[in-house]
């Protein structure tokens, strides 16, 4: 076992570019109940560069290891009197990182070679999913499943309405509401991505740059309006999202990609209509995974990562390939991690000669 390891530093908040380092730092010791993971892929998500801008629902301790949330790899060693996870054993390890009134289980960033994670959060992966796929099953598949069965619990033949349909999430989103008989209206930004969401399965595409948002939801869903939405645009398209809500209905915001890059206060709202709030009784709440991983149990977080793990496998849920990057590429990474249209995601690899053909 190597004494030292390679990980990506942050030394203060700022653009992840200019703050982020390549830095050696000793390979972490598992303590009791703990598993030592020579990780093999880890995405890049937009959350992740959130964290390091200081805009995210948390900020860590800086110098910080970029990457929260997800990673597979290897279990090279395990904590005294720990059983369970047998060493060699490909795993996905979930890092939530510290965050305040949210409890464990808190692990350092996934921008790293090893790390050192709780034995009870990892999820053992079968040879036939790809590292690819199995780095990024807990953040988007998951968040996906929880959104549309359990905070929404939506149900066959029920439209439901959401923003961003191109994004990871969204594609993923169109793949479960398939299988479980629910109809999508996907809202896209982009000309171009019409016909790509309708190929995908998406029942219903609303351009935003063509067509009215609301004049198209109350055509297809009726004039109320639809009874379910998600949306992470949040802004003015949330806002709309919002209105295009039948009384009664319920949207769950769990992203604010309007608002990226955006400094000043007023444009990182979702201006609701206080009327229809009230007289309509709508309902507009948050989601954030990291909540939902510290207070759900041990036990039930495994159960839903296992059923996302058995929906990629039986391939209801395709997750889209993405591209690998060594660490010392990271510039590179980060700026197609925020490309438009970028498509796939980059994943930091770290090079292992047993695992080449994992990938
Ligand atoms: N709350 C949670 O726990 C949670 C969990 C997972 C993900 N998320 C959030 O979910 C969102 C999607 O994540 P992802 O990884 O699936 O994203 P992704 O694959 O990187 O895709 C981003 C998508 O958003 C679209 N987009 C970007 N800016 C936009 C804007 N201003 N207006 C409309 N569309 C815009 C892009 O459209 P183009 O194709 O036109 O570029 C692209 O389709 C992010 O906000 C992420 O933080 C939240």
């Amino acid at each position: 076992m190597p004494q030292s390891m390679r990980a990506l530093v942050a030394g203060k908040v700022g653009e992840p570019t200019d703050v982020l380092r390549l830095e050696s730092r000793p390979v972490p010791t598992p303590k009791a109940g703990q598993a030592l993971i020579r990780v093999k892929a880890t995405p890049i998500h937009a959350s992740d560069l959130h964290v390091l801008r200081g805009r995210y629902g948390f900020s860590p301790k800086f110098p910080t290891v970029g990457g929260h949330m997800e990673c597979v790899g290897r279990i090279e060693a395990l904590g005294p009197d720990t059983e369970g996870p047998k060493i060699g054993e490909r795993v996905v390890a979930v890092a939530v990182p510290a965050v305040p009134a949210v409890p464990g289980p808190h692990v350092a960033g996934t921008w790293q070679e090893y790390l050192v994670a709780d034995t009870r959060r990892l999820l053992p992966i079968p040879d036939h999913l790809s590292d690819s796929s199995a780095c990024q099953l807990a953040v988007n598949p998951l968040t996906a499943l929880l959104l549309v069965t359990r905070e929404l619990d939506v149900q066959p033949g029920e439209w439901l309405l959401q923003t961003a349909a191109g994004s990871t999430v969204g594609r993923l989103v169109i793949q479960l509401s398939r299988h479980l008989g629910i109809r999508t209206i996907n809202v896209v930004r982009r000309r171009d991505a019409v016909e790509e969401i309708k190929a995908l399965g998406g029942d219903e595409v609303i351009c935003t740059e063509d067509e009215d948002l609301l004049q198209r939801v109350a055509e297809i869903a009726g004039p109320a309006g639809a009874r379910k939405a998600i949306d992470c645009v949040a802004g003015h398209v949330g806002a709309q999202v919002s209105q295009a809500l039948a009384p009664g209905g319920e949207l769950v915001v769990y992203g604010a990609l309007s608002t990226h890059r955006q400094a000043d206060p007023a444009a990182l709202t979702i201006p609701l209509q206080a009327r229809s709030v009230i007289y309509e009784t709508k309902a507009v709440r948050g989601f954030w995974l990291n909540r939902w991983f510290g207070t759900a149990s041990p036990e039930d977080a495994l159960r839903a990562l296992s059923e996302v793990r058995s929906l990629v496998a039986d391939e209801v849920l395709s997750i889209p390939q993405g591209q690998p990057f060594p660490l010392e590429r990271f510039t590179e990474a980060i700026s197609l991690a925020e490309t438009p249209a970028h498509g796939t995601k980059p994943l930091f690899v770290f090079e292992d000669g047993r695992d080449k053909d994992d990938r």
